[in-house]
């Protein structure tokens, strides 16, 4: 069975927490540290495994890795040795691939495992290998590695097909030290992009326009160190802005960009939560009824693909049938056979679910199917009657530091579990 989180339900998640550093931005962050020579002292990182594993990814380049504490890092480019990262760090988080966009960018070469395929969709990197052709580079495939390898980069003007928020990020890496200037058009415009932008930035970059559609990069010969602190992760407050609503709790999230939540903010209100916004906070406080709500995930300032899964779990209550649209991703339905087993009414049609009420959920051992399904999941258990194990939590560790700590500070019964010993133990405690 290994690691797994056990839950007692029928409990409203009430009280405040406090949002960690984006895992999306910080990600693309770490990777870009390397195209500097001098020291990138970066702050506010958040607490999960992918974090760890591109460190250790970067480690391996050859850079200076200094782990000041669980949240700050230290990062200097100057000793990479190596452009290949092998394919073990690759398989495990995909944004691997932006060391292909920093580690060409300042060395013209770089040699990258194809990412794996992940569990929401094939996931290809077409627009990505588009944009380093577009800049001068050779990029071919060998073995499952992804080379790519450049006399001069040279900047010019590069049109994305899909709106990607990867690909726009890794040719943002990929000409910011190239001669000349680059325009991405049709650019991804999430909050993680303008904090890479910024970052790159306070290290001397040029770029404008991050937060648009269209991003002017102008080469540089350098950049130099910099300290910098990641923005809050507004797909970690709105997992828990979703709980509150879908527990019929009340929540304060804090340290976060009400602005980032924007549309998870609306859809909330929209079905009858009240939601209510601070400087750096926003309160949400569930209801008994909820109106049935449609939703289609895009990209931002749409709905984000990455809350689809949560909001399922919260409209399985409203008072009729509800419509989710999934835009982004071919496969980003699998975990409803899971909330199926625990009574939820819904039925997947292509890249659309239709959600009917449901009289209630009742406890079931479920596994999580990719990082945000898993939360959905744990939301699911928290409401249902009885006792719910979740699975394959590793999934969910990727993404949500101090998940179990954070959700029993706000009354939840949740335990992560080894052995069914432990399991029983905690089945058996008095609850309060
Ligand atoms: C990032 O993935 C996030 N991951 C995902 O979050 C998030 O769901 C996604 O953006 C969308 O917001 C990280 O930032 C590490 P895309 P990414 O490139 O960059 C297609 C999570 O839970 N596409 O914006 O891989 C692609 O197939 C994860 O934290 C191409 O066709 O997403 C998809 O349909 C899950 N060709 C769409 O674009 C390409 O070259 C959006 O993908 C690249 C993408």
């Amino acid at each position: 069975m290994g690691d797994r989180y056990i839950i007692k339900g029928n409990t409203k998640l009430v009280g405040e927490v406090s949002i960690g550093g984006a895992k999306n931005a910080a990600l693309a962050i770490l990777a870009a540290a390397i195209l500097s020579d001098e020291t990138c002292t970066i702050e506010n990182l958040p607490k999960v495994s992918d974090i760890s594993v591109l460190l250790s990814a970067i480690e391996q380049t050859g850079a200076k890795v200094d782990r000041v504490d669980d949240h700050t890092v230290k990062i200097c480019g100057k000793t990479v040795s190596t452009k290949s990262i092998d394919y073990d760090f690759i398989r495990k988080i995909r944004a691997s691939y932006y060391l292909l966009g920093s580690l060409l960018g300042k060395y013209k070469n770089a040699e990258v495992a194809l990412p794996g395929g992940c569990n929401i969709g094939s996931r290809p990197i077409d627009q990505h290998i588009k944009g380093f052709e577009a800049l001068g580079a050779t990029v071919k495939l060998e073995h499952g590695m992804i080379i790519a390898s450049a006399d001069r980069l040279v900047g010019t003007n590069i049109y994305l097909d899909v709106v990607t928020v990867g690909a726009t990020i890794n040719i943002m890496l990929a000409s910011v030290l190239a001669e000349g200037t680059t325009i991405i058009e049709n650019a991804a415009k999430e909050p993680h992009i303008v904090d890479v932008a910024n970052f790159l930035n306070s290290m001397g970059a040029e770029i404008k326009g991050a937060g648009t559609d269209l991003i002017k990069i102008n080469g540089v010969q350098k950049l130099h160190g910099t300290q910098y602190m990641i923005i809050p992760d507004q797909i970690e407050a709105g997992t828990f802005m979703v709980a509150a609503a879908a527990t019929g709790g009340d929540i304060v999230v804090k340290n976060v960009i009400p602005k980032h939540m924007e549309a998870i903010s609306a859809k909330l209100q929209e079905m009858g939560a009240v939601v209510t916004e601070g400087d750096d906070s926003i309160r949400v406080v569930g209801n008994q009824e909820y109106k049935p709500t449609n939703i289609k995930t895009l990209p931002y300032p749409g709905f984000p693909t990455d809350m689809q899964p949560q909001m399922t779990v919260a409209l399985c209550f409203a008072q009729g049938t509800s419509i989710i649209t999934e835009s982004i991703f071919e496969n980003r339905f699998k975990y409803v056979d899971e909330l199926s087993r625990m009574g939820a009414t819904i039925k997947v049609e292509g890249n659309t679910a239709i959600i009917e009420k449901s009289s209630k959920f009742t406890g079931a051992t479920v596994s999580a199917p990719d990082l945000r399904a898993g939360a959905a999941l744990v939301i699911a258990g928290i409401i249902a009657d009885g006792f719910t194990v979740v699975e394959r939590i590793d999934y969910i560790e990727r993404g949500y530091e101090d998940f179990v700590g954070k959700l029993c500070g706000l009354g939840a019964q949740i335990q992560r579990v080894t052995t069914d010993k432990e399991e029983q133990k905690f089945r058996l405690k008095k609850t309060s």
